[in-house]
């Protein structure tokens, strides 16, 4: 049998990213903080958000926090609270600041000042061009973000608990009083006992095909708190990313667009310049990824493949800078520089030098939007009217404030894990003093250590690589870029039948304890399964069009009926939803124009 540990600490946070850092950063001046990772802190996904973090920083040029408010707001189809978006852009300044101070090696300018550039969605408010405000480290820039904190926190003494896989959250009534972890490497279960508990686990892309995400984005900490009665906001709005390498999903920054990479269909047209004559290639993510489905489904890929090509060659681009009346250039130089991983990954991947030959992308699954429900300091809600639950915080990925609405601009995910990571570091670090340690109830590790024995001891039929690679072919081909009713009706048909599978007729190879990577692969598959279904069912839900969630059957948006975020909870295996205001200040709802 696994042996079952306690430990008790004030404050537990689940995930080391950039989220879980920060907040642990802050929490640990006044508390004993416990973070409890599935990877070792530095393999966290942060790693992989590669071209900036955007603040008004104006090292360059004009620009100020409003002008990124409106265009979070703009971005995000209205959806975004404005309140919270706010807070977002004002505190991005001085929380780019602070990781400056803390060691983060920012590019700069010849002057010494943090270097910005491009990114889609970001704009001069006035002129409607695109405005230099993500602040970078080459392409390494959420990289960099990790390794700065977690450099922080072992100064700061957080205690690490790395590669120990949370699997279970301790709810007592409406608070919380810890969680239960496998560590992998025993297979032994841990009690983590605490006032407080934070959930920073990432996103959930692994539900695609072809994604950005990495193997470990399985939405572990939505899926758990889903599963005790926490709601889930807005998760009809998943982002796909413009430019993953063709196939693979891996990331090219939006950094390329950035640094003047146009998008060139097989007939060699910029067609961005019909989708977004302003902007171009720099428009929202929503419209460039149906722009590039779109331009395949016409017939317009590439040697009518299913790709199109991304072209940051100096001959192209700089004959571009030229048709456009720019002064700028690019050099060989600058790609090695600014953007030396991703020359790395399509000479490594692709077999394709980008100083030479244009780079073959699609369309990839790459950010949820919506999550777990917050307000602005983390607080973890329990329902649609804004009650808390008390010691549950929220922040990063995982979490919806809401920043983003229905769609996130480029760079505004960094903004997010900093800001309101730090934002739940304060307040845990604030609160916990006078919080009140919960006793365990009897058994609390009984439930999750019953599913774990009956996926490591079932011998059904299917391997669970199988129900995996069924759940990513009907999301992406039912609830992707576009979706209809008909399409999520299969969808959801398809994931009953995967549940029901899963349920009864799943078997894994390893039967033990040990590093049981095989086990724990079967419990993120029911983690994936659950999110996937709430998905689809919250993207039926939706009669309308609204960034990310693009619908053939209702391609309006329609702010009558749908301008209000959906909260869905499951009771007695019944889906159920409730719907929550938007907070509009001082931005009135408008047609989108780019
Ligand atoms: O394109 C990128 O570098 C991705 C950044 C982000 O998702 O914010």
């Amino acid at each position: 049998m696994s042996q079952i540990h306690t430990h008790q600490h004030d404050a537990i946070i689940v995930g080391a990213g950039g989220a879980g850092l920060m907040a642990a950063l802050y929490a640990s001046k006044k508390s004993n903080v416990a973070v409890v990772s599935k990877l070792y802190p530095t393999r966290s996904h942060t790693g992989a958000a590669q071209g900036g973090i955007s603040a008004a920083l104006g090292n360059v040029e004009e620009d100020n926090w409003e002008w990124h408010a409106f265009d979070t707001v703009k971005g995000s189809d209205y959806l975004a609270d404005q309140d919270a978006v706010d807070v977002l852009c004002k505190e991005a300044i001085d929380a780019v600041i602070e990781l400056e101070h803390m060691g983060l090696p920012f590019d700069r300018f010849p002057n010494g000042k943090i270097s910005q550039r491009r990114f889609g969605g970001h704009t001069n408010n006035e002129t409607k061009k695109p405005v230099q405000r993500a602040c970078h480290a080459a392409d390494r820039t959420g990289h960099m973000i990790l390794q700065t904190l977690y450099q922080q926190c072992i100064k700061n003494k957080v205690n690490f608990f790395d590669e120990y896989h949370v699997v279970d959250l301790i709810r007592v009534g409406n608070a919380v009083a810890g969680v239960i972890a496998v560590d992998v490497a025993t297979g032994d279960f841990h009690i983590f006992h605490g006032k407080a508990v934070m959930f920073a686990t990432g996103g959930w892309g692994r539900c695609w095909e072809v994604t950005s995400n990495a193997h470990s984005l399985t939405g572990d900490g939505a899926a758990i708190c889903f599963r005790r009665g926490v709601p889930m906001e807005d998760m009809e709005f998943f982002q796909f990313h413009p430019t993953g390498i063709f196939k693979l999903g891996i990331l090219i920054t939006e950094g390329v667009r950035g640094e003047g990479g146009i998008l060139l269909n097989g007939k060699g047209e910029r067609f961005m310049e019909k989708y977004a004559p302003t902007i171009k290639d720099l428009a929202s993510r929503d419209v460039v990824s149906r722009a590039i489905f779109l331009e395949l489904r016409d017939g317009n890929g590439i040697n009518g493949q299913n790709y199109v090509h991304l072209d940051v060659t100096p001959k192209t681009v700089n004959k571009y800078f030229e048709l456009a009346g720019e002064s700028r250039r690019i050099t060989r130089e600058d790609i090695e520089q600014k953007l030396p991983d991703i020359a790395d990954f399509t000479r490594t991947y692709l077999g394709i030098d980008p100083v030479e030959e244009p780079m073959p992308i699609q369309p990839t699954a790459h950010y949820a939007m919506g999550g777990i429900p917050t307000d602005v300091d983390a607080r973890v809600l329990a329902d649609a009217q804004g009650n808390i639950i008390t010691g549950l915080y929220a922040a990063g990925e995982v979490a919806c404030v809401s920043v983003h609405g229905a769609n996130r601009l480029g760079t505004n995910s960094l903004v997010d894990l900093v800001v309101f990571g730090r934002r739940a570091g304060m307040h845990i670090a604030e609160n916990v003093p006078h919080m009140e340690l919960l006793p365990l109830p009897k058994d609390a590790a009984a439930s999750v250590i019953t599913e774990f024995e009956r996926l490591r001891t079932s011998k059904g039929k299917h391997k669970p690589y199988q129900l995996r690679q069924r759940m990513q072919k009907t999301m992406t081909d039912n609830v992707g870029v576009f979706r209809t009713e008909e399409s999520m009706n299969a969808a959801l048909a398809e994931l009953k039948q995967l549940r029901e599978e899963y349920m009864g007729n799943i078997t894994i190879d390893d039967k033990g304890r040990i590093f049981n990577t095989d086990l724990l692969e079967a419990w993120e598959l029911g983690c994936l399964l659950e999110l996937a279904e709430v998905t689809a069912y919250a993207a039926r839900n939706r009669q309308e069009s609204r960034g990310g969630h693009a619908r053939e059957d209702y391609p309006n948006r329609d702010d009558e009926n749908w301008l209000k975020h959906s909260f869905c909870q499951k009771d007695d295996d019944q889906f159920r939803l409730d719907y929550k205001p938007v907070t509009i200040l001082r931005y009135q709802p408008k047609e989108r124009v780019y």
